[in-house]
């Protein structure tokens, strides 16, 4: 190999690992930057608070313990009071945190408007997490119609309600965030779940247009769209074919909720937790799914 040859090489092999420590150098910065832009009240020593609706259990209870971690007060719906007075006392010992608990149907139309006056009262009201839902796995025809109807009134009813009481507070101090919790099952026209897929699809777009409203208001929307979780909302489907689902398909409720929550940070609009999930959700955008899927689902 003559001289040239080695010093060419050596140069290149230099910009190389030059390339590939730039990559990372700015991939890392951007992260700093990009957790810097959201700054959590309580780490600017605020009590602010965070409200949680489907509290009493899987995603919602997780939230619930990862946001008492992060020291904001806070606000627990759902219907069983029993245990969200369990869980708030445990919380409430664990962090010396304040926290109330309203039982709540949030279906029924005078339950949500007391939840809705309540969040309108709050003067600071950091999070806002709409994530009380249920799946049905059921063909639509053969279906019962008012549980199809009260999927519609938690799924959008509620979640929109509640937005529109929580808003003008957080733009009127810059500052507040907004989960709501959809599914990877937005991506998808699947058989068995049409209102289901419909209902986390408006989120999703509801929760992306809002966020173009809101452009440099200090407000941050997320649409999480979870996979596969391990939770207590596939105990109550009649048919449970899903469930011989291989182990890695399936995310902790803790893994989803804590990559929302990092996702929050980094301003992520729609956001899928888990690498498989993402790419099931890309899959599931492209629509060449939806065949296999309408094979699989019957
Ligand atoms: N698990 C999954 O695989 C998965 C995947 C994608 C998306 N998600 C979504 O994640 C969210 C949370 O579900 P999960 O998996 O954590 O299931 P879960 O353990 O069954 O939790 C559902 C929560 O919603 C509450 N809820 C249900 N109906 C309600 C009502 N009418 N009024 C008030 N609260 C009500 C339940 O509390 P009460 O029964 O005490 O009212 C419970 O706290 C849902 O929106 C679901 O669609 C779940």
């Amino acid at each position: 190999m003559n001289k040239t040859k080695l010093y060419n090489g050596g140069i290149g092999l230099v910009i190389g690992l030059a390339a590939i420590v730039f990559g990372i150098a700015m991939r890392r910065m951007k992260f700093q930057r990009a957790r810097k832009s959201w700054q959590w009240a309580s780490e600017a020593g605020r009590s602010n608070v965070a409200l949680v609706t489907g509290a009493s259990s899987g995603i919602g209870e997780s939230f619930a313990r990862l946001l008492a971690e992060r020291k904001l007060d806070l606000i627990l719906v759902a219907r069983r009071e029993d245990r969200l007075k369990e869980l708030a006392r445990e919380l409430q010992d664990r962090h010396g945190i304040s926290v109330e608990v309203l039982a709540a149907d949030l279906t029924d139309a005078v339950y949500l408007e007391r939840v809705a006056e309540r969040v309108e009262l709050l003067d600071n009201l950091e999070l806002l997490v709409n994530n009380a839902g249920f799946g049905m796995n059921e063909k639509f025809a053969e279906s019962d119609v008012d549980r199809q109807l009260e999927m519609i009134a938690l799924h959008v009813t509620a979640s929109m309600r509640l937005m529109r009481a929580a808003l003008p507070g957080m733009i009127a101090r810059r500052h507040g965030g907004i989960i709501n919790v959809s599914s990877t099952a937005a991506f998808f026209t699947l058989p068995r779940n049409a209102n289901y897929s419909a209902s986390k699809a408006y989120l999703n777009v509801f929760t992306q247009s809002l966020q173009s409203e809101l452009r440099g208001k200090g407000v941050r929307l997320q649409a999480l769209c979870p996979g596969l979780t391990r939770t207590e909302l596939h105990d109550h489907f009649e048919n449970r074919r899903h469930r011989t689902m291989p182990w890695f398909m399936w995310m902790s409720a803790d893994k989803v909720v804590a990559e929302s929550l990092d996702a929050l940070d980094r301003g992520q609009v729609v956001f899928v937790p888990g690498s498989l999930n993402k790419f099931i959700a890309f899959i599931g955008r492209t629509g060449l799914f939806n065949g296999i899927a309408q094979l699989v689902a019957r």
